[in-house]
């Protein structure tokens, strides 16, 4: 798997969802904060019970560790909000080894911007060390190793002539998730 070329062809796509949320502005107020945060919950917790219902065995418990929908509704919990965002974006195809994992780069690499997001929004909102931030701060310390991690067994699980199909589903999801901060995913049905 050519890391490299996945980076390469999703960068645009990344520059567009780092466009779509206010997470990093000057003026972000609290509102558009936990509205953010409502909106994330949506693709969040879709995306992480589509991965857990159709992904292989020796993937669950990396699922599970990496699992983020329970610190957003700490953070949701801890500002008030008992109206979770029950919407539900329609995810791209995710059957395929390559489909499951290209989304699954789009998801784990929101890790590393939440890093810098986290660190953004707890002093533009006079926000305590992890105190309604627990979402982005994510892993924490161990965000670096868990990414690295994450490009190893990407490395170890799909050869090089499915990189083409892990590109065609991580633009897929970032494309899914700009849709769904945007307000303009089409909504799953199911
Ligand atoms: C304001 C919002 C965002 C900022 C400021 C941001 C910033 C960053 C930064 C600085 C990195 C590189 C970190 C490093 O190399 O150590 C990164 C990587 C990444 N981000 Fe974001 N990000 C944002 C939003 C997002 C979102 C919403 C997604 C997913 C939907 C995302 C997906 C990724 C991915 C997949 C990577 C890994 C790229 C690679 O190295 O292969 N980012 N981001």
């Amino acid at each position: 798997m050519d890391i490299q070329k996945l980076r390469q062809e999703t960068e645009a796509d990344h520059h567009n969802v780092e466009d779509s949320v206010p997470l990093m502005h000057q003026g972000l107020n609290l509102a558009e904060y936990v509205q953010c945060l409502q909106r994330l919950y949506g693709v969040v917790a879709t995306w992480e019970e589509r991965a857990a219902e159709i992904g292989p065995e020796w993937l669950q418990p990396s699922l599970l560790t990496r699992q983020r929908r329970p610190l957003l509704e700490l953070d949701l919990a801890w500002f008030g909000v008992a109206e979770k965002n029950d919407g539900r974006p329609m995810l791209p195809e995710m059957n395929s080894l390559p489909g499951l994992l290209g989304t699954m780069y789009v998801m784990e690499g929101s890790t590393l911007g939440g890093q810098l997001i986290a660190r953004h929004v707890e002093v533009a909102l006079h926000l305590g060390e992890g105190q309604g931030s627990s979402y982005f701060r994510g892993h924490g310390s161990q965000t670096g190793p868990m990414w690295k991690e994450f490009c190893e067994m990407l490395k170890l699980r799909i050869p090089d002539e499915q990189t083409d199909a892990v590109v065609v589903s991580a633009k897929a999801m970032f494309r899914t998730f700009w849709m769904w901060m945007q307000r303009k995913s089409a909504m799953d049905g199911s």
